[in-house]
């Protein structure tokens, strides 16, 4: 049996007469850049989201690099991040201009941890960036309260966590904006690339529209340098139709993560855990496990195809050799890579082949 650890062509297949209907409607409008299909896209995604405005970009990096820039966050400032994070989080503040502190993961969930944001704060920071990692949201309310103290803007990277709840509210509707990614794997993918931001903030909503246009608030008028980040029409129309899909195959990621709760305790891997108030939708299903790389390379011999995320750390790589972290070298992010393991997970998996990766992880132990 092979069990692969995405399975987008499953999803195609069952979507196929949904998708080509949609294309077809893009096609024959020959509407390819901002037109209804991206309007309509962002309306839904919007209502989905329970936030005002939706602002559809060219992908997730680029939702939080905007957000920043229609913050007018930059030179001189610095943002705090997470240790523990796709690496395109921590750009997206240095490609802004802005300085990223990287912050240490809380054990055990992976997310920042709320009590050292106080120690990374200087007189200098503008917006803190919690990473809602692997489908789970970061515990907001500390955060919310320490940003809300110190005068920060929270800038979410819900790039992980279309659908997920923190004590009832949407990802992405917390802190001043909420930051998406439409990557083919994500929970909602794209055929392509896509991102979108999401925000309650007129203001935010008009500056970010500003930005992804080449800095055009009117035809020829250009108040700032802005970008080609448009969501491209094409993507916006798949994204509608995978929309109505999003909270069943939520509930199908949920129902997988619970048979792997049930069928790996017990083992010596260290299961995910939910934080209180937390309704994680499972983009991730990430354990431990001390020897790792045996482990991974055992389940791929019995056809069961695995991921890390993240094996190297971001302080740990060239690009960010001498970012500030807190505390020093982030140790908890820095031991827990070495050990972090995703096991397959979407929403095309059946019981059978999740049965076949808890065997063949017994198996290993
Ligand atoms: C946590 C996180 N932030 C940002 C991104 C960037 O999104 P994209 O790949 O759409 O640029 C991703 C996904 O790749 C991500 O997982």
């Amino acid at each position: 049996m092979k069990v692969q650890f995405v399975d987008l062509v499953s999803q195609y297949q069952a979507l196929r007469g949904e998708i080509h209907e949609a294309l077809e409607a893009v096609m024959s409008t020959a509407s390819f850049v901002l037109g209804d299909a991206v309007r309509e896209f962002e309306e839904d995604f919007a209502a989905y989201c329970g936030a005002r405005h939706c602002v559809g970009v060219a992908s997730g990096a680029d939702a939080l690099h905007l957000a920043l820039r229609a913050l007018a966050i930059g030179p001189g400032d610095e943002v705090v991040t997470v240790a523990n994070t796709f690496i395109a989080t921590v750009n997206a503040i240095t490609l802004a201009g802005a300085e990223p502190v990287l912050v240490d993961a809380k054990a055990p969930w992976y997310t920042m941890d709320p009590a050292l944001l106080e120690s990374a704060i200087t007189p200098r920071t503008r917006a803190i960036m919690p990473v809602h990692l692997y489908g789970q949201p970061a515990d907001m309310d500390p955060i919310l309260e320490i940003a809300d103290r110190h005068g920060l803007a929270v800038v979410e990277d819900a790039a992980q966590a279309h659908g997920a709840r923190y004590k009832g509210r949407r990802a992405g509707t917390m802190g001043v904006c909420g930051c998406f990614s439409f990557y083919p794997g994500k929970n909602l993918g794209s055929y392509g690339e896509g991102g979108a931001v999401v925000t309650d903030d007129e203001a935010l909503a008009g500056a970010l529209r500003i930005y992804r246009n080449c800095g055009q608030s009117e035809k020829y008028v250009h108040p700032v340098v802005g970008f080609n980040s448009r969501l491209q029409s094409m993507q916006a129309a798949v994204l509608k139709v995978k929309l109505r899909h999003l909270d069943g195959w939520n509930e199908k990621r949920r129902h997988f993560a619970a048979l792997y709760n049930e069928g790996l305790a017990g083992t010596d891997l260290v299961l995910p855990i939910v934080m209180p108030g937390a309704e994680p939708v499972w983009h991730l299903y990430v354990v431990r496990h001390p020897r790792r790389d045996d482990l991974m390379a055992f389940l791929k011999e019995r056809g069961v195809f695995c991921g890390i995320h993240y094996p190297v750390p971001i302080h740990r790589q060239q690009a960010y050799a001498r970012v500030r972290t807190i505390p020093e070298g982030a140790p908890v992010t820095t031991a827990e890579a070495a050990e972090l393991l995703s096991l397959p997970m979407h929403p095309d998996l059946t019981d059978e082949q999740v049965a076949h990766v808890i065997e063949s992880v017994r198996a290993f132990a």
